[in-house]
């Protein structure tokens, strides 16, 4: 596709957040940038990022295949994440995705058949304090079950917006995708909302309570040296 001159106008003021000489920094949201426009990450948005950039496809190409987050298939309004990494699956993670599976008629990194839900696992989603967790576009649903899994995904389906237990509220994938890449908003409450919980926050308030503090060493340890070279050569 050809991206709008409002994609290129948005792309460039993506890429003048970086020092000259070193706009490649800028890949990253500008990845976000395509995906929010076509639903992923094609060919299309890779040669447009390879254009803008001054860089070749195959340098553009192994970012976007490298990171999970960039799809390679259109996602609909929501992403659904299911954790299946350890501490998610000891505590049910799998059989949610399972059954979450078998409720939607779709297998990992599938779209049910309106478009509007694509599936994915995930790994670690850094709430193993919350597991098991799912996300949908990255906001969390935590110690979710098979019920209130599937009740998730009903609402979704039924055009409505559920709360996530934490952070901003919900929006769609192409709204999260522009946020992504550090355009503004479309939610005036994006960063809205509870944050960190007491499970997160447990150490802390341990070491409060009790008046620890870390020790913070003066000087940052000396690296190793070994007479060995980095590879293991000699
Ligand atoms: S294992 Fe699921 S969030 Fe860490």
């Amino acid at each position: 596709m050809t991206f709008p001159d409002e994609t290129v106008t948005e792309a460039r003021s993506i890429i003048e957040r970086y020092p000259a000489g070193r706009s490649r920094s800028a890949l990253l949201p500008m990845l976000h940038l395509v995906q929010s426009v076509e639903g992923c990450v094609t060919p299309e948005g890779v040669k447009f990022c390879a254009e803008q950039l001054g860089l070749t496809t195959a340098e553009v190409g192994a970012v976007a295949t490298f990171y999970t987050m960039y799809k390679r298939r259109p996602v609909g309004d929501w992403l659904v994440s299911v954790c299946t990494n350890l501490s998610c699956t000891l505590l049910g993670g799998q059989e949610i995705f399972d059954d979450l599976s078998r409720h939607l008629g779709v297998g990992h990194d599938e779209a049910t058949a309106d478009g509007t839900i694509t599936f994915e696992h995930a790994e670690c989603l850094a709430a193993c304090d919350y597991a098991p967790v799912m996300t949908v576009n990255y906001e969390f649903y935590d110690h979710v079950d098979p019920a209130s899994a599937r009740g998730l995904v009903d609402a979704l389906g039924n055009g409505e917006r559920p709360a996530p237990t934490r952070g901003a509220p919900l929006c769609t994938f192409a709204e999260i995708s522009r946020e992504l890449a550090g355009l503004p908003p479309a939610r005036a409450d994006a960063v809205a909302g509870p944050a960190a919980g007491v499970p997160s926050l447990a150490g802390l308030l341990i070491a409060e309570r009790d008046s620890r503090q870390a020790s913070v060493a003066d000087e940052p340890p000396a690296p190793a040296t070994t007479s060995a070279s980095s590879d293991g050569g000699s």
